[in-house]
C-alpha cells in the first residue's frame, strides 16, 4: 500500500477502505507518513468529504491510537458534554455542576481555548489555586466522592487527533465535517462516559456557518455515538453572537457564578438549562427535558448547583471564597470602553471578532505556546435588538496593557452592526438517535 495511492483515491471523490484509513493513520501516529501527505490527504477529504462508514472507521482509528479512561469505578450513568467551540461558552461551568448537583456524576477532560474560542480549563484556572491538571487516579477519586471533576486531559488520549489537529490548524482544514466529527467523537469516546450531549454550534463565531450543516455534523457525531453504543444527544445552539455578556477567564466564571445564583444573562441560562436537561434525561434522572429544566431550575434556586461548584473547586485546591467574593478573581489593570458613534438599533454582533478581540485583549493564543492574561476579556453592554444612544457605552474592554486594548477596541467596533434587527433562535434543535427535532 502507498499514501500516494490512497491521497490520489480520495482526490478523485473514492472511498477508503478501513485497511487503507489504517494504514495512513498509523503510519502518520508513528512516523512513517510524513506531514505534507497528510496535508495533501485532509484537503483531499476538505472537498471531497466522507460517506458515513469511512468517518465511523476514522473515528475508531484514531480512539484506537492511544489510550482510554475507566470510568466503571463510579457508581451511575456517567454523561459527558462537549462544545464544538464558541465565544463566551461558558455553559461547563453552570451545566456540570448543576446536573451534578443532581446526582449524574461528571467526569469532564476540557480543552485550552485556541484562537478566538474560549476553553474551559483556562476559565477554571482563573480561580486562584484550582489544580487542572489532575492524576487519573485522583480524578476518578473525586468524582466518586464529589460527583464532578473538570480537569484537563491527563494520559496519552487520541494522539492521532493532536497531531492531525495542529497540522490542519495550519493547512486550512479544520474546517471539514468529517474531520471534526472524527476529532470530537474520537475524544469523547476515549473519555469513557457512557453517555455524550453535544452543543453543536452555528454562526459567524463557530466552525459550522449555517444551520443545515450543523444539523449534518450533529447527525454524523450522533450516528457515531450510537454505533459505539455510546448514546448521544447534540443540541444545536447559536453562535452568530457571543453566549452571555462576558468572554474572557475571569470574566466568565463570574458571569458563571452568576447563573448558578439565579442571575445572569438569559440566552446563557437558556442554553444551559437545555444542555443540563438532556444530560440529565440520559442519565436517567428525568423522563423528559422539560422535567429536567425544572430539576434545575430548582438546584439553581436552592443553591445547590452553586454549592456543588464550590466542593470542586474545593477538591481541586481552588479558593472557594471567589463564590461570595468574585473580586478575588483576577482584576484587569485598565478597562478601555468602546463607545457607540450613532444612535441606532444594534442589528448584528459578529461573535468571532468579539473573540478576536478579547484573545487581542490578552484573553487567548493565537499559538499553543503563548501565555494568557487570565483577567484580559470583554464585557458586552449592548448586544442585537438593543437599541442606544450615540455615545451609549456597547462594550468594555479588560487588559493589562493599553496597546492591546486599544487594539481590541478596534477589532471589537467592527463586530456591532446597527440596522433593522431580525431575531435569531437561541436554539435550533434537538439530533437524537430518533432524527432530527427542527424547534422552529
Ligand atoms: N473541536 C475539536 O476537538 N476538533 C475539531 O476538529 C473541531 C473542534
Amino acid at each position: 500500500m502507498r499514501a500516494y495511492d490512497i491521497i490520489a483515491k480520495k482526490r478523485d471523490g473514492g472511498t477508503l477502505t478501513r485497511e487503507e484509513l489504517e494504514f495512513l493513520f498509523n503510519g502518520y501516529v508513528d512516523g512513517s507518513i510524513p506531514d505534507y501527505q497528510m496535508s495533501a490527504f485532509t484537503m483531499a477529504v476538505f472537498f471531497q468529504g466522507m460517506n458515513h462508514e469511512e468517518t465511523a472507521m476514522l473515528t475508531k482509528i484514531m480512539l484506537d491510537s492511544g489510550d482510554k479512561i475507566d470510568l466503571s469505578s463510579i457508581p451511575g450513568t456517567k454523561v459527558d458534554k462537549h462544545s464544538t467551540g464558541g465565544v463566551g461558552d461558558k455553559t461547563t461551568l453552570v451545566v456540570a455542576p448543576l446536573v451534578a448537583a443532581a446526582g449524574v456524576p461528571v467526569a469532564k477532560m476540557s480543552g485550552r481555548g485556541l484562537g478566538h474560542t474560549g476553553g474551559t480549563i483556562d476559565k477554571l484556572s482563573a480561580i486562584p489555586g484550582l489544580r487542572v491538571e489532575l492524576e487519573i487516579d485522583e480524578f476518578l477519586q473525586q468524582v466518586r466522592e464529589v460527583g464532578l471533576a473538570v480537569v484537563g486531559q491527563t494520559g496519552n488520549l487520541v494522539p492521532a487527533d493532536k497531531k492531525l489537529y495542529a497540522l490542519r490548524d495550519v493547512t486550512a482544514t479544520v474546517n471539514s465535517l468529517p474531520l471534526i466529527a472524527s476529532s470530537i467523537m474520537s475524544k469523547k469516546l476515549a473519555s469513557g462516559a457512557d453517555k455524550i450531549v453535544l452543543d453543536v454550534k452555528v454562526g459567524s463565531g463557530a466552525f459550522m456557518k449555517n444551520v443545515d450543516q450543523a444539523f449534518e455534523l450533529a447527525r454524523a457525531m450522533v450516528a457515531i455515538g450510537s454505533d459505539m453504543g455510546r448514546e448521544t444527544v447534540a443540541v444545536i445552539t447559536n453562535m452568530d453572537q457571543p453566549l452571555g455578556n462576558a468572554v474572557g477567564n475571569a470574566l466568565e466564571v463570574r458571569e458563571a457564578i452568576e447563573v448558578l445564583k439565579g442571575r445572569g444573562p438569559a440566552d446563557l441560562r437558556a442554553v444551559c438549562l437545555e444542555l443540563g436537561a438532556w444530560m440529565l434525561r440520559l442519565g436517567g434522572k428525568v423522563e423528559d427535558a422539560a422535567r429536567g429544566k425544572e430539576m434545575l431550575t430548582e438546584l439553581i434556586e436552592t443553591g445547590k448547583g452553586l454549592a456543588k461548584l464550590g466542593e470542586m473547586i474545593a477538591a481541586q485546591g481552588g479558593d472557594t471564597k471567589v463564590l461570595e467574593n468574585p473580586d478575588l478573581l483576577p482584576q484587569a489593570e485598565r478597562v478601555l470602553t468602546l463607545l457607540a458613534d450613532q444612535a441606532g438599533t444594534i442589528s448584528r454582533l459578529h461573535a468571532e471578532k468579539v473573540g478576536l478581540a478579547a484573545m487581542v485583549a490578552g484573553a487567548g493564543r493565537s499559538r499553543k505556546e503563548d501565555d494568557i492574561d487570565l483577567a484580559a476579556g470583554v464585557i458586552l453592554k449592548a448586544k442585537p435588538g438593543q437599541a442606544v444612544d450615540r455615545g451609549q457605552v456597547l462594550a468594555e474592554v479588560y487588559t493589562g496593557h493599553e496597546q492591546k486594548g486599544k487594539a481590541a477596541l478596534e477589532i471589537l467596533k467592527e463586530a456591532y452592526s446597527f440596522g433593522d434587527y431580525r431575531e435569531q433562535p437561541l436554539i435550533y434543535g434537538t439530533v437524537t438517535k430518533n432524527g432530527d427535532n427542527r424547534y422552529r
